[in-house]
């Protein structure tokens, strides 16, 4: 259940080793928080410190070079994919203290990464502006077309037999004795398995006692730019503001805001001035460039930061895979392969024991001292 990122890859990666999958999406394919992403994969960023989601995200971009090779190679669809690194810039004095920090700690980590004073960082990405008082590269990450890999994951999935039923509403989830009954707007089927990769939506489809309410929205606003005439940016861009991701054909995308407003998908004239303006502070150039759109999307926010990915205790054959909030486009090719083996009942990785729908009810059980009801994941 769910057409974004996660549940694209998932039926895609199910469908190549021989399963058969029907993919449930209330709007369209790739059209909740997908389509507002900017697609960057940097991991080393996102995740500050050592830890679960730093784990998670080195190990699924570990495995992008071939998962993006695969599925053009079985989608025959191009997908803009760029390893061209990162540039993380400081203007103020504090900033460059912690890139100082960073910078040691993923340098003894072995994770390659050069931190360079304000006039390197300009002569390696001239369009930075002379305020930029020093800067961290991070050569590995890069950044993919989240929308053109969502498309190629369908296409791909499609070809290996994964069916897709879009728009379609899941009512309820009803266990049976054969399976779980899925139950839409249009009649029921029933599934051995169901995985439910519904991001923001989550708590919206009906599985009652499955269904976690520990996701919630995250707005983002992402604006799309052209870049003007000239010499392009080479890398991502990433200031305390926005960060900036430079296609070949000169497409710039500017993001993004992250804002607690519920199911409000509605661009504001905040968002984007407050991103055009934070962006203006370390590329001047981009005064110049040409507005195309604004893209807004809900990413699913959890209290910790980590995806949910595993069985449900309260619903028999329920698996979880959702709460990626803002790395669904990096954690695809890992979570696809997790959740393919937790299906296919390979040894669990020990990588999901962080992961665990149960973990926010055990931490609320902890502090409020109530008892919890024997398999309940709410
Ligand atoms: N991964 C960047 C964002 O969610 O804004």
């Amino acid at each position: 259940m769910g057409g974004g990122v996660i549940g694209c890859a998932v039926a895609y990666e199910l469908g190549r080793r021989g399963l058969e999958v029907r993919v449930l999406e209330r709007r369209g394919v790739g059209l909740g928080a997908t389509q507002a992403s900017a697609g960057m994969l940097a991991p080393f960023i996102e995740a500050e410190h050592a830890g679960p989601l730093r784990r998670l995200g080195s190990r699924s971009l570990e495995l992008y070079d071939q998962f993006v090779a695969d599925v053009v190679g079985a989608s025959g669809d191009s997908v803009p994919y760029d390893r061209c690194g990162t540039i993380e810039v400081a203007t103020d004095s504090v900033t460059l203290a912690r890139l100082e920090r960073s910078a040691s700690e993923l340098t003894m980590a072995g994770v390659g990464c050069r931190l360079v004073g304000g006039s390197e960082a300009v002569d390696d990405e001239p369009h930075l502006s002379r305020h930029v008082a020093g800067a961290l590269l991070v050569p590995s990450h890069g950044f993919v077309g989240a929308a053109p890999l969502t498309a190629a994951l369908r296409r791909a999935a499609a070809r290996h037999g994964v069916s897709f039923q879009s728009p379609c509403t899941v009512r309820r989830l009803a266990p049976t004795p054969q399976g779980i009954e899925v139950q839409t707007d249009s009649g029921g089927q029933l599934s051995d398995v169901v995985v439910l990769a519904a991001g923001s939506w989550n708590d919206k489809v009906g599985a009652e006692d499955g269904a976690t309410p520990w996701v919630k929205p995250v707005r983002g606003q992402l604006v799309r730019l052209q870049w003007p005439a000239g010499p392009r940016l080479t890398k991502v861009v990433w200031s305390s503001g926005c960060y900036v991701v430079p296609w070949p054909d000169g497409t710039t995308l500017v993001g993004a805001t992250v804002e607690d407003v519920g199911f409000d998908e509605r661009a504001t004239v905040a968002g984007v001035t407050g991103l055009l303006d934070a962006a203006r502070e370390v590329l001047p150039a981009i005064t110049r460039a040409q507005f195309e759109t604004v893209r807004v999307g809900l990413r699913p926010g959890t209290p910790d930061d980590l995806p949910i990915v595993g069985w449900s205790h309260a619903v028999p054959k329920l698996l979880y895979a959702t709460g990626h909030y803002r790395n669904g486009v990096l954690l695809a090719p890992l979570t696809a392969r997790l959740v393919a083996d937790l299906v296919l009942d390979a040894t669990p990785d020990p990588l999901l024991d962080a992961l665990a729908p149960g973990r926010f009810e055990a931490a609320a059980t902890a502090l409020t001292g109530a008892s919890v009801t024997a398999g309940s994941d709410t």
